[in-house]
């Protein structure tokens, strides 16, 4: 992780408070926005300041109160016109802005007040893949800088983030068996993947995934509203993949697990080191490594990239470059 300019000047938490800043702002599109969601997760935890997490290109569209109100764009080209126009935008409004973004010298980093780069690597496949994870690393780093948490806390933190690595080659090491569901998958037309709090937009983003190399049509769903539409549409015929996380969300996901298999879904759960209850519910477990609570999105995102990727594989799909789409969208 590497920082385009100093952060403390701005952003610091002294800064933050001496600045009156109350609340913040995230602007993204794509992968980007769905890291933009955790971000809001991972800051409303550390921060306990709320967080509007806006797509560039609505966010382009409608009247803004910023005040008091401290911005972020998140893009891994930094060439993104929505997002770019957003920028712009809060600047017109007085808003310094962070630009977090994986290339240097990209127009964002250019043109924001204050540059976070993630320093992913160059991206070449269309999907974003590596570089949402690294989005994520920089969005706990950032929250951490600016933590009110006790310093044990932060300790903590620090040892679970240090441990990513080694979460992330477990799984990439329990790959074979990710294979098996993600082959299981291509043989389905409509996916459904569902997630709760800071699992949620991780849903969001493992079924644009799928969607965007598989051309299998998946939804990201918060689990709690699939009663409130998508039940009509679960059969055998409609797999739906759950992020079970043993946080305080635990019971209630279980709960959404016993629904949909009373409604004859079949259900692949991601579970954290394959604990039981989950998989005496579900009909197929992917055990995925304990990251610690705020960190499980590291992990989950990991498989379910994996599961689009031998998906789109088994489907003889080009998977770095999907039909249709760019990897970076330079116009609105
Ligand atoms: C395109 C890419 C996506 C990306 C989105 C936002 O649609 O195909 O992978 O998430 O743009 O890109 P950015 O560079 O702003 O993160």
């Amino acid at each position: 992780m590497g920082y385009g300019h100093e952060i403390s000047p701005i952003i610091g938490l002294e800064s933050m408070r001496d600045a009156g800043i109350e609340a913040m702002l995230i602007v993204a599109c794509g992968t980007s926005y769905h890291a933009g969601l955790v971000g809001k997760c991972i800051f409303e935890e550390l921060l306990k300041i709320p967080v509007r997490v806006e797509l560039a290109s609505e966010f382009n569209y409608y009247p803004q109160t910023l005040a008091k109100t401290l911005s972020i764009v998140i893009t891994q080209s930094g060439e993104t016109a929505d997002t770019i126009k957003a920028t712009r935008r809060l600047q017109e409004k007085g808003c310094h802005v962070l630009a977090i973004t994986n290339v240097v010298g990209s127009t964002i980093s250019r043109i924001a007040d204050l540059t976070l780069y993630t320093q992913a690597g160059p991206e070449i496949s269309v999907a974003s893949t590596k570089s949402f994870i690294a989005q994520l690393v920089a969005l706990y780093w950032l929250a951490m800088s600016y933590s009110i948490s006790d310093v044990n806390r932060l300790a903590n933190m620090l040892m679970s983030i240090r441990q990513l690595p080694n979460i992330v080659q477990q799984v990439l090491d329990n790959q074979s068996s990710i294979k098996q569901y993600g082959e299981y998958l291509a043989g389905f037309n409509n996916v459904f993947f569902i997630g709760r709090d800071i699992n949620y937009p991780v849903a969001l983003e493992g079924a644009l995934k799928l969607k965007e190399v598989s051309y299998i049509h998946a939804e990201g769903y918060a689990a709690g509203e699939l009663k409130h539409g998508p039940f009509a549409l679960l059969d055998k015929d409609t797999p739906v993949i759950a992020i079970v996380a043993k946080d305080n969300t635990y019971e209630a996901m279980l709960n959404n697990i016993r629904e949909i298999k009373a409604r004859g879904a079949p259900v692949i759960a991601l579970v954290e080191n394959g604990n039981t209850p989950a998989s005496e519910i579900a009909d197929f477990i992917i055990s995925v490594p304990k990251a610690g609570l705020i960190f499980s999105p590291i992990a989950n995102s990991v498989v379910l990239q994996l599961l689009a990727y031998y998906a789109a594989e088994k489907r003889g799909c080009t998977i770095d470059f999907p039909r249709n789409l760019a990897k970076s969208v330079t116009v609105e």
